[in-house]
Formats: C-alpha cells, structure tokens, sequence
C-alpha cells in the first residue's frame, strides 16, 4: 500500500542517502540512555542513517528524531531499536522461564506490555523474539530461547510477534519486532557461542527452521541475520537463506538487519575484505547495516565497479522506507516521543501484578520429597544463598531496560509475603564462585554479586547459626545472571562448588532444605536432585521475582511450569533432547540399564535427569482414558484424540496436557516422539475435565529427503500424559 510513497521518496534520493538508510548505528550509553554522540547527530543531519539503536526516552528520541525531520534534506524519520526481550522496565522471566510457563496467551500479554512500556519511552523495534532452537545447555543463550522444541518454539515466535505488534502497526503503542537469529545460532559446536553451525537440511528444516517461519507467518516485520555460518557461508551473506528461503520461500516483505558488526565479522570469518563482504550482505538479502557502517562505506565503490546494482540498493532502502511507513513515522515522527507517556504506562503498578503472576507461572517444581512444599507462614524460615538478597540479579540476561534497584530479591519478597506471621532470617552463606578468575570473567557487565570480604569460613558460620535458629531453610542458589545470556557458554553446567559445599552443610543440619534455584539453563543438578527434598526452579523472574517466588514457596500459587529444555545427568550427555532419533540399535530394556553395542553410555544412562515437558505440581493428576475419534484418518481428515485428567491432589491447580506423536514408520527416519498439541488447564481438587485434541494431517506432516512437507501413510502412536515421558497410549492409521 505504500509502494506509490516510497517510490516517490526514492526518486529524489541521492546514493549516499540511499546507503544513509541502510545503517543503523548504535547510540552508545543504553544503560543511562545517553543521547547520540555528536559524530552520529551530524550523520544523522547527513542523512547517513537509518535507524538508531540504544537510546531511550521519548525526549532524547524526540531530540533524534527532530534532527532527521527538520535538518535532514529529505526529512526522513529514524527507526529507533533496543533489545526489549523479556519486558522493558517491568521485567518478565528470561525467555527459557517464560517458555516454561507454555501458558500463550500469557506469553503475548508479556510481549503487549513490552510493546506499551517501550513505545511510551520512545522506541519503536525491538530485537525480539528470540526463537533459536537449542539443545545445548552449554550455549549461554539457551537462556533467551524457548528451549528445544520447535512445535512449543514456534507457537511462542507467534504469540511474541502478535504481542509486540499487534493487528495495527500506526497504533502508538505496537512495535515492529525482529525474529532471530536466522538461522541456526543455537547449535554451535561445542556450545560455544558464535561457533561454527554444521547441519543437514532435512534437520534444519524439521527441527530448526520451524519457529523462525511461525514469526514470519505471523507477519514479522523484520529478521535479524545470525553471525554464524550455514552450509560454510555466513547467514549475512547467505543468499540461500536470506532470499531463497526467506523471501522466495517463505514470502517475507519485510526487512532483514545484520548483527551487531554481523558484515564486518565475515572479514573474519574468511569471506574477503569489508567491501566484498558488505556487496555479499546485500546481495544475499541484507537490508540494514548493525553498527559496522559496511553498507554505507563500500557500496558506492562495488556499484562504480559494478558488483553490485542500483537495484540491489534501490529494494534494500524501499524495505527501509516500508516499514517506516507501517508505523506511520511519515505522518507523525514523534509519535513514539510523549513525555507524558512514560509517566504513566511505564513500570506500572498493574504491569508489576501482571510480572508477578508470570513468574510464578514459570516457576517448574523439580522435587517435593513428602510434599515439603508448600511451606507454612510461620516459625522461623532461614533464607540462605548468594542469590537469596541480589537485587541486580532477578532481571537476568538480556534487560537492558530494567528497573534493577527496584527489582525485589528474594529476602525483601519473602519477608513482604510473610508479613509478621513468621520470621525471616538471612546469611549470604558463600560468594558466587571459589574461582576468583572466573568470578571476574562473570561480573564483566557488573550485575554479579561483589565477593564478599569475608572469609569462606566466616560466611558459612553465620549461615550455620541461623540455620541452626530456623524451622526449615530455604537454601538460594545457582547462577548469577552473567553466568548466562550472550557470549556465557561454559563447559560445566553444575552449581559452582563453593554453593555446593554451602548446601552440603546445611543438609547435614538436619533441618528441611528447600532448593530455590536460579538459572540461565538446564543444570546438571544430580546430587541435589538425590540429597535436597524441594527443589523450586524460578530461572531469572523479573522485577518482581522476590514476591513471585514467595507466592510459590508458600502455596498462595501452585507451580505449573513445566521445562521446555531437557535438564542432562551431566555434560557429556549433551545435546540432550526428548525428540530423538531411535537409531538401529535402541536399547532393549526400559529401565535404562546398559546394554554392550547398543547405543548408550558406560558410565551414565541415556535417560535426562528431567525430560522435557516436566514439572510437578502440589497436587497430583491421574490422566485416562484416552480415547481417539476414530483408529483411521484419511488425508484431508482429521481425528479428535481425547484424555480425562483428574486432579486428584489436595490442592487446585494447573496442568499442561501435553500430546505427542510418533510417525512408526517414514522414508526418511522420524523422531521417537514429538510434540504436536498442548492445553493448559485449571482443574479444582477433586474434580475431572475432558481435555480434547484435534489433529489433522498438518500435524503429520514433516520434511522429507527433498525438502517436501509431507504426511505419509502409516501407523502413528499418540501419547498423552503430564510430560514427554508420557505412556497412555494409542494410534491411528494415516490413510491414503
Ligand atoms: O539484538 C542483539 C543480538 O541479539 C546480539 N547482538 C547485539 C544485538 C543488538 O543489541
């Protein structure tokens, strides 16, 4: 619909003002939201730039913003970015909890009250979702991902997207959203961030691709390239993915930004000098420059020598112009830039309520050993953990925008929630790590835990005298929030040992020990899943985390998170994923024991220490009589597969119900189970519901060797039950 009024702006736009709107510079200072240097202010009067990123509030971006429309030449208004990726100030859980909370309509409403928080300080495009697929706990960012599955991935790319934007981009408070990182970063080798992605096809496009194209079918307005390569090219320069796939493909209209220096990495990473690898960014599909000015420095020397064109220019800035338009910047620049706005939609109290609920919801319940949990508000609780009083630490990766002095930590929540029925005691207890090295290396970003000027010894003796006061200690430990997000990988996924050996010693006080785990990832907790009798996940939770995880702690909700990424008995086990292949020599026993030449280890079984879909709950739920419409369904049909689900606990509660299927027989081999249908649902104690699924042949359909989606005839079991290890069971004949 725009097409007439981009033209016509192209038509009076010289070349470098052309390569002005395909670079987006970064602002500088985001944390204090300091306003652009004044190198950028003169770009921007210059008309060199497109789009600006990391800088807020509506009066400096309508400072920004008045520059390009009152002192450029052709008054061209800027986008302006952040990575809003887990809320903006009020902050939700990090992705990986929100994923837990399999709740969509919650989910969105998370990215909604982004969209208001960021719109009414200013910004209009975030860098989110997030919906790499990983299966690599190692990999630092599975924190910001939606775990390992990309039937549960991609229905949170749609909520995310459909939250972010709405149904009507010129509203004031919806905002572009940028699905990433296409395609693959979430299966480095080794885990190791920005490291080489090698894989087949039939595996990108069966167990990778999937929630990239839900954003898009979404109507995503924008992709950002990943930094690693794909078949041995760069994704930014990969003209397969980024306009075979992705436009042609997929018919994507909007517009694809780099990564930050995304062009100028492929110097690096072999592909040429800045000038060939900024003319291979284009032509592949690159629309946007990320700070590294690659575009806007070389093009007009690769058009002069003619290896690239001017209509390879001319459709990257129309993309640019377009979604200007889509937000209505043309008709008003500053309709993001009201001061009053932020006063009042910004931090909310009802946006606080809201993040306390979501956190909660994404709280998975590991172990409950003779239901510990819920506690009593009463007699003595001592709180006891690095963790347990870290203000600075509740926002976790990724929230640039956060509030994190008025975050609430643990000690505040639980003594808010307690109120004067019980009392709180405190110990730090231990620093974060033994490793002073590695303790630097985590706190590069400042949000980790000062160490302590006490002795290892002094902390662990006023946690012993406290513990020894107290009625049950609620023992709060893990990762720090440095200890995941970007460029966090590691090679040991359990509890730093000085928190360990503090957990230790508190268990053998004798008194209960409630495990209150902070993490970025799935952590290889087998001892404390033998020796702790609770265990509560809470990931990182957001602003409101102290009040949120006392709400569970103390059963004013019942947790009914449920993991979205399989937690491994250690690290040799990784990757580590439900949706397996069953290979030629599956083992033969079902308790898991070793079996010589069959596919298994000799030192640890093949089973996780929890498989996906997990989590308990402070009541119980029988699931049965699972019933299917019909054994048969032809292909155009489609079958109704029902289970009744009883709470038969003592408390209400929710439950994720959770379908799978398994494609018996295939041309190409298919995974032993995967995930086609889940439902959240409340079910009082005491009482049954009727939960019922449809599936149609949409759901049997996978890639085959040549890239077809198909569904092929044939046997399909259906399994039913609380998590992926389900087993009531049935199945069905797919007809031709
Ligand atoms: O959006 C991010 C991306 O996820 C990682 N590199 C930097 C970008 C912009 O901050």
């Amino acid at each position: 619909p725009f097409e007439k009024h981009v033209d016509s702006i192209l038509s009076l736009m010289t070349l470098e003002e052309k390569l002005g709107q395909l670079n987006l510079p970064s602002s500088g200072d985001i944390t204090t939201g300091q306003a652009q240097s004044s190198d950028i202010a003169k770009k921007i009067e210059e008309g060199k730039v497109g789009g600006l990123f990391n800088i807020k509030t509506a009066q400096k971006i309508r400072d920004v913003q008045k520059i390009a429309v009152e002192k450029s030449r052709l008054k061209i208004p800027l986008l302006f970015g952040m990575d809003v990726i887990h809320g903006y100030e009020t902050t939700f859980p990090i992705p990986l909890g929100l994923s837990a909370s399999w709740d969509m309509e919650l989910i969105e409403k998370t990215a909604r009250v982004a969209a208001i928080e960021a719109s009414a300080d200013g910004i209009n495009w975030t860098f989110s979702p997030m919906v790499d697929i990983s299966r690599d706990p190692r990999w630092g960012r599975v924190s910001e991902g939606s775990g390992e599955d990309p039937f549960l991935g991609s229905e949170i790319a749609k909520a995310m997207v459909s939250g972010y934007q709405g149904n009507d981009l010129t509203l004031q408070n919806t905002i572009l959203s940028c699905v990433k990182h296409f395609a693959l970063y979430g299966a480095p080798e080794a885990g190791r961030d920005y490291n080489t992605v090698d894989m087949s096809k039939i595996r990108m496009y069966n167990e990778y691709l999937p929630p990239y194209k839900a954003a898009i079918n979404a109507g995503v307005a924008s992709v950002m390239a990943s930094f690693n390569e794909i078949d041995g090219i760069p994704a930014t320069g990969n003209k397969w993915l980024l306009t075979d796939l992705l436009r042609d493909d997929w018919g994507f209209n909007g517009f694809v930004v780099t990564d930050y220096t995304g062009i100028n990495e492929m110097v690096d990473h072999g592909m040429g000098d800045l000038q060939q690898v900024s003319a291979l960014a284009l032509k592949a599909g690159v629309d946007m420059d990320m700070v590294g000015e690659g575009l806007l420095t070389t093009l007009k020397a690769s058009l002069d020598e003619g290896k690239i064109t001017i209509d390879q220019i001319d459709t990257a800035v129309k993309r640019i112009l377009t979604a200007k338009y889509q937000l209505g910047l043309f008709d008003d620049p500053y309709k993001y830039c009201n001061p009053e706005r932020a006063k009042t939609e910004v931090f909310t109290q009802e946006h606080r309520t809201f993040a306390r609920k979501v956190s909660a919801e994404s709280m998975v319940l590991l172990k409950n050993e003779n239901n510990l949990l819920p506690l009593k508000k009463s007699g003595t609780i001592a709180l006891i953990g690095p963790l347990a009083n870290s203000a600075v630490n509740m926002a976790g990766t990724w929230s640039v925008a956060t509030k994190q002095e008025k975050s609430n930590p643990l000690l505040e929540g639980l003594k808010t929630v307690v109120g004067d029925k019980a009392t709180v005691l405190y110990a730090k207890g231990s620093n974060v790590d033994y490793d002073l090295a590695f303790e630097n290396r985590i706190t590069m970003f400042g949000k980790s835990i000062p160490r302590d000027g006490r002795t290892d010894k002094q902390l662990l003796d006023e946690a012993l005298t406290i513990a020894a006061k107290s009625d049950v200690i609620v023992a709060a430990l893990g990762e720090t929030a440095e200890l995941s997000g970007e460029s966090s990988s590691v090679t040991n996924l359990q509890i730093p040992q000085v928190q360990k050996d503090l957990l230790n010693a508190l268990l053998k006080t004798g008194k209960p020990v409630v495990l209150v785990l902070f993490t970025g990832r799935p952590l290889a907790i087998v001892e404390e899943n033998e020796n702790v009798p609770a265990i509560l996940n809470v990931w990182f939770p957001g602003s409101e985390a102290g009040l949120a995880i006392s709400d569970v702690l103390f059963g004013d909700v019942n947790p009914s998170g449920k993991l979205s990424a399989t937690f491994p008995m250690n690290v040799g086990q990784v990757p580590i994923f439900y949706n397996h292949k069953n290979t030629g020599r599956p083992l033969g026993n079902k308790e898991g024991k070793f079996e010589k030449f069959r596919s298994n280890y000799l030192d640890v079984r093949n089973e996780p220490l929890y498989p996906f879909g997990y989590g308990l709950s402070y009541t119980t739920f029988e699931y049965s009589n699972l019933k299917l419409s019909s054994d048969q369904m032809n292909m155009n049909g489609s079958l109704d597969v029902s289970v009744d689900v009883t709470n038969s606990g003592n408390y209400d509660g929710k439950e994720v119900v959770q379908l799978y299927l398994r494609d018996l027989v295939g041309s190409v081999t298919r995974p032993v189970k995967e995930l086609k249908g889940f439902q959240k649902i409340e079910i009082k104690k005491g009482e049954t519901k009727t939960v019922t699924f449809k599936l149609t042949t949409e759901d049997l359909k996978f890639y085959n060797y040549d890239l077809n989606f198909v569904a092929e005839p044939g046997t399909f079991e259906v399994f039913v039950g609380t998590d992926s290890n389900a087993t009531l069971k049935s199945n069905f004949q797919l007809t031709p």
